[in-house]
């Protein structure tokens, strides 16, 4: 009989289990296999990244969005959540705020919102790459058309996040209004990757209606697509969407999740998230010390901070740019890892920054 034991070993080794192994792991783990599977994920992130975590700095440039996902704070629907958009102005002085203090990728997140055509994003991002050349611009504005995307990348975009949230088609409708759809999710992952965009995928972890199987599909979803990046993080209610009364994803299995996603993908950048240093004031610590290499402190302005709120809780939204880059950097340091703030690009597209 096969322990968890040996599973997270054939895991390392193989970089993949079969479903019905996969699915016992990740049902039930005592604290040792816990801690056997936390030190096999951080040691082939050292393999490839040694101690380092790369800094990203988050600009939340607009809260408004047209869509409506059941899920999220921000949904059209939601008439409590305080809406802002940043000038143009606003956002490039965000940039050059974050390159003072050290961040060598800007990530350009909003909501869905029309607002902003793609004239404007092309200007943002050459605008920023114009004046810090040595920047990576990360965009995550949502499902765009090809042509788009295109347009984005030609003007100087380096990356993409833009999650699946669940490869399960009746999943995926559960969680999004009708005129969503996973094709098209997955239409736009496809676009950006043969576009040649460094591309982030990735889940909530503890979903409305989430099962194992769905978990699994998402798992294998990532191995087949192979993605740069990897953004999970456990879903949080929020009080004024359909799903305030729906629990919490929990801390142990978004960690025994990132743990798994770093032996299947071992070049993965990814993110200890938001979402998991809100749910727990360690998490973002304990993701890293699970194999995640990455964090993406708020550059946005403080005085729009408290209106982008995804979720209930939401961390550090009272703080100013510098605070959060200095917190993260003592929390880094004070579990033996190192800040970086280089490009910190996916290691296989030729070595480490
Ligand atoms: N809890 C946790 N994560 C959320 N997101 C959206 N709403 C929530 C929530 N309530 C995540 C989604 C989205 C990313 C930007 O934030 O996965 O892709
Ligand atoms: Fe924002 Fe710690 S990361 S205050």
């Amino acid at each position: 009989m096969t322990s968890n034991m040996e599973r997270i070993r054939i895991l390392r080794k193989e970089k993949t289990l079969a479903r019905e192994e996969m699915r016992i792991l990740l049902q039930s783990m005592t604290e040792e296999e816990e801690t056997f599977l936390f030190r096999q994920a951080c040691e082939v992130c050292s393999l490839y990244y040694r101690k380092a975590v790369f800094l990203r700095g988050l600009i939340e440039f607009s809260s408004y969005c047209r869509n409506d996902c059941y899920y999220c704070g921000l949904r059209r629907s939601n008439s409590r959540a305080q809406r802002y958009r940043l000038s143009a102005e606003e956002i490039l002085a965000c940039a050059d705020q974050g390159y003072e203090l050290g961040f060598r990728t800007i990530v350009l997140q909003s909501g869905e919102d029309p607002f902003y055509r793609d004239d404007d994003l092309c200007r943002l991002v050459a605008g920023i790459k114009d004046r810090h050349p040595d920047c990576a611009v990360t965009l995550s504005v949502g499902e765009k058309t090809r042509e788009s995307y295109l347009r984005y990348f030609q003007a100087g975009a380096d990356r993409y996040l833009l999650r699946q949230e669940t490869s399960d088609p009746a999943h995926y409708r559960y969680l999004h209004p009708p005129e969503l759809s996973i094709e098209n999710r997955k239409r736009c992952l496809d676009d950006l990757k043969e576009i040649g965009y460094q591309v982030g995928c990735g889940i909530m972890v503890g979903s409305p209606g989430q099962t194992p199987d769905h978990i699994l599909d998402d798992l294998y979803y990532m191995a087949a697509f192979q993605p740069h990046m990897v953004g999970i993080g456990p879903f949080i209610p929020h009080r004024d969407t359909p799903f305030a009364k729906e629990k919490s994803g929990t801390v142990a299995d978004t960690l025994h999740l990132l743990s798994v996603i770093r032996l299947m993908l071992p070049m993965v950048l990814l993110p200890a998230t938001t979402a998991l240093g809100t749910i727990d004031p360690r998490g973002r610590e304990k993701g890293i010390l699970a194999g995640a290499n990455v964090v993406m402190p708020n550059l946005s302005p403080s005085g729009v901070r408290g209106k982008y709120l995804l979720y209930d809780g939401k961390i550090c939204t009272g703080d100013e740019a510098a605070e959060c880059r200095h917190c993260m950097e003592m929390r880094i340091a004070g579990i033996g890892y190192e800040v970086k703030v280089s490009r910190g690009d996916w290691c296989g597209m030729g070595g480490m920054q």
